[in-house]
C-alpha cells in the first residue's frame, strides 16, 4: 500500500498575524508557479501543513477560505482535553475546531520536556480532537540521555502505547498521525541518519501491527521530525516507514520549506 507525503511546519513560538499572513501569500504564490506539486495535491498523494501560533490561526483562516486554490492546510500546536473552564492560557480542542483548525500536534517534546506535561494527558487530548474531528499528531522520541542509554525504544513505545490504548483499530487507522522526533534532533542541527529514523519508525509500524493490526499500521503516516532541511530530507523521506516530516526551523522561510517540498518530489 502507498501512504500518502505529508509535510507540515511547526512555527512553535515564530510568526504573529502579520508574518503568518505574508508567509502564506507567499507560499501560494511560490506554489502556483511550481506545477508538478499541483497534481500530487490533487490527488491527495502529498500534503502541506503549517501549524501557527494560536494568535495566528484566524490569519490562517482567512487566507486558507478566500484562496480558492490553496495548497495547504493549518492546525495548531497543542489543546487542552476539557472543552472550557478555569485553566488560564489554555485552549479547548474545540475552540481549535471553531478556528478552522484541522490538526494539532500532541505531545510535542518541549511540552513534554520544557512545560513538563506527562505521558497521561496525550490520550486526554487525543480524545478531545478526535471529537472534534481534528487530526492529532502524536509526537514521540528519546532524550539525547535516553537515547545514549540505549532506551530508544521503550520510551517511543512507552509514549505511543499510553497515548494510543484507549482507541480502536479503525480509529487509529482512519485519524491518527505518528511523528518520531528524537528529541536530541530538534533545533540541534543533528538528524538520525536515514537508517536509523527508519529503524525506529519501523519499530513503531510494527508496534502499531501488535497492538492493533496490521492494516491499521499500514494505514497510519509516520513523519521523522528533527532538523530536516533541503539537504537531508529526500534521504528521510524515502525510506519505507517514514512518510512525512515535522519540520520546525526550515519551515520558518518560505524558501528553505519549498526547497524542501521539490528535493521530496525529486526536483531538487
Ligand atoms: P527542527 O524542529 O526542525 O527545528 O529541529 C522540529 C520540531 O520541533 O518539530
Amino acid at each position: 500500500m502507498s501512504r500518502n507525503l505529508i509535510l507540515a511546519g511547526n512555527w512553535k513560538m515564530n510568526k504573529g498575524p502579520a508574518e503568518t499572513k505574508a508567509f502564506l501569500t507567499d507560499l501560494q504564490k511560490e506554489l502556483k508557479m511550481y506545477p508538478p506539486c499541483h497534481k500530487e495535491i490533487q490527488e491527495e498523494q502529498l500534503k502541506i501543513l503549517f501549524f501557527p501560533a494560536f494568535v495566528s490561526l484566524a490569519t490562517a483562516r482567512e487566507l486558507k477560505e478566500t484562496n480558492p486554490q490553496s495548497f495547504w492546510d493549518f492546525g495548531a500546536q497543542n489543546c487542552h482535553w476539557e472543552e472550557s473552564g478555569a485553566f488560564t492560557g489554555e485552549v479547548s480542542a474545540e475552540m481549535l475546531r471553531q478556528a478552522g483548525a484541522h490538526y494539532v500536534i500532541i505531545g510535542h517534546s518541549e511540552r513534554r520536556h520544557v512545560f513538563g506535561e506527562p505521558d497521561e494527558y496525550m490520550q486526554k487530548k487525543i480524545k478531545a480532537a478526535l471529537e472534534q474531528d481534528i487530526t492529532p499528531i502524536l509526537c514521540v522520541g528519546e532524550t539525547l540521555s535516553e537515547h545514549e542509554e540505549k532506551q530508544t525504544f521503550q520510551v517511543v513505545e512507552r509514549q505511543l502505547v499510553s497515548a494510543l490504548k484507549t482507541f480502536d483499530a479503525d480509529r487509529v487507522a482512519r485519524d491518527i498521525i505518528i511523528a518520531y522526533e528524537p528529541v536530541w534532533a530538534i533545533g540541534t542541527g543533528k538528524t538520525a541518519s536515514d537508517s536509523d529514523a527508519q529503524e525506529v519508525c519501523k519499530y513503531l509500524r510494527d508496534l502499531l501491527a501488535r497492538n492493533f493490526n496490521r492494516n491499521t499500521a499500514d494505514s497510519v503516516p509516520i513523519l521523522y521530525g528533527g532538523s530536516v532541511k533541503p539537504a537531508n530530507a529526500r534521504g528521510l523521506m524515502a525510506q519505507t516507514d517514514i512518510d512525512g516530516a515535522l519540520i520546525g526551523g526550515a519551515s520558518l522561510k518560505t524558501d528553505s520549506f519549498l526547497d524542501i517540498v521539490k528535493a521530496c518530489l525529486g526536483d531538487s
